[in-house]
């Protein structure tokens, strides 16, 4: 375990930090800032347009980025990988090429009642465009998905599904398969938002027979500003881009303008290189550490800190699925969650507070926030530790008895 924290130069230059925000962002090995720094000092070019040898280098990097990411995933093939800035991005792609032009009034769409608001306004707001149906999948008093609602409501009318994998907020593991299975007997496409899971499931499109998947690549190791869309080759190919720029054209003339096949044809202007770059070193890092492995880490911290917390007096878990990843939401007695926040902070304890960007697991649960801690392969149970003070010298703070 110390000799993977010491890959992140992060806690070597905060040696008190105490980081369970990892559901926010992971903190990157020095392999992926070595990836970047790299590019920057020896090989900086655009991609795709320099004969000279450092852009071909670049190129070179580039594109075997996208094939390591395609095997990474399980894709068939590499031009269904397309590069993007990140989650959001992604899935506002897919709203944009794939939903909008094939959606009419009264048409339905299928969401969770859990997505973070990334996978929910785009769809939400298409929805509005075309007058068609938001139909949302609602989870229990535990967080775990009615599904026998979601098979109620897939029918005729129903044009797409979108759905998380891990809930940010609840941590709950969805069973994305029966939900892809499910559609796909009334041929409804799947979108999969995989950014909480990306760092610590085997996720295989082929085997999920996912029919777009996204993700970002600063919670798995990775730069920020750097993400991917899978799409399957014949949703891909049948789809207008909706950003234009340079880079995504066969041929331009006034009048009309052919388009590059995918995923080109998505990537106008100049993408994020050095991002590009360095995800592939974490993808390096991930795979040398195995996803079962990261699995198997956060998740004895996922129990540990869970048990613990039960048995905190004032401590209220939200969100107890029987499946969960590596994500606690918990509140105290009625202290704001920013009050604990801060006073966390003061330790150098970093949790996420507030509504993590899904304010209808709020609504639904009646709270204002919560307090959100997760874990990666850099944490210990010390961290669990260190929390567990740090709620207590909150209670002992706020006067909570
Ligand atoms: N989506 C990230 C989170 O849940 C930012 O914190």
């Amino acid at each position: 375990m110390l000799e993977i924290r010491n890959k992140f130069p992060i806690f070597k230059n905060n040696p008190t930090l105490v980081y369970l925000d990892s559901a926010a962002t992971t903190h990157k090995p020095r392999s992926v800032i070595k990836a970047e720094q790299d590019f920057y000092t020896h090989y900086n070019a655009n991609v795709h347009r320099g004969v000279y040898s450092i852009a071909v280098k670049a190129s070179t990097a580039y594109e075997n980025v996208r094939e390591k990411i395609a095997a990474f995933i399980g894709a068939e093939s590499k031009n269904e990988t397309v590069f993007t800035s990140g989650t959001t991005a992604g899935i506002n792609l897919v709203a944009q090429s794939f939903l909008l032009p094939r959606l009419t009034e009264g048409d339905e769409v299928i969401i969770s009642a859990m997505e973070h608001h990334a996978n929910l306004i785009p769809w939400q707001q298409v929805c509005l465009q075309k007058k068609a149906v938001l139909r949302v999948i609602p989870f229990d008093e535990s967080g775990v998905l009615d599904l026998s609602a979601y098979e109620n409501f897939l029918n005729e009318k129903t044009k797409f599904v979108a759905v998380t994998h891990v809930s940010n907020t609840l941590g709950t593991i969805n069973p994305i398969e029966k939900i892809i299975a499910s559609a796909h007997k009334k041929n409804i496409p799947v979108l999969i938002d995989v950014a909480q899971s990306i760092a610590s499931h085997e996720i295989n499109v082929q085997i999920l027979n996912a029919d777009f998947l996204v993700f970002s690549g600063h919670k798995l190791f990775g730069p920020t500003g750097v993400g991917i869309l899978f799409g399957k080759a014949k949703h891909l190919e049948n789809m207008s881009p909706y950003q234009f720029g340079g880079d995504m054209i066969r041929d331009v003339s006034f009048d009309r303008t052919i388009f590059a096949p995918p995923p080109q044809r998505f990537e106008p202007g100049t993408q994020n290189i050095a991002g590009i770059i360095g995800l592939g070193a974490a993808i390096d890092f991930v795979e040398k550490i195995g996803r079962k492995n990261i699995y198997a880490h956060t998740h004895q911290l996922l129990q540990i800190a869970t048990e613990k917390l039960q048995n905190t007096k004032g401590v209220r878990i939200i969100g107890s699925a029987p499946k969960k990843s590596a994500i606690i939401s918990f509140i105290i007695g009625d202290i704001h969650p920013h009050d604990v926040a801060s006073i966390l902070a003061q330790r150098n304890i970093c949790i996420r507070a507030g509504h993590h960007c899904t304010q209808p697991i709020m609504d639904f649960f009646d709270l204002p926030g919560t307090v959100r801690a997760s874990f990666s392969i850099y944490n210990d149970e010390t961290d669990i530790e260190k929390l567990m003070e740090g709620i207590e010298e909150v209670k002992k703070i706020m006067r909570y008895v």
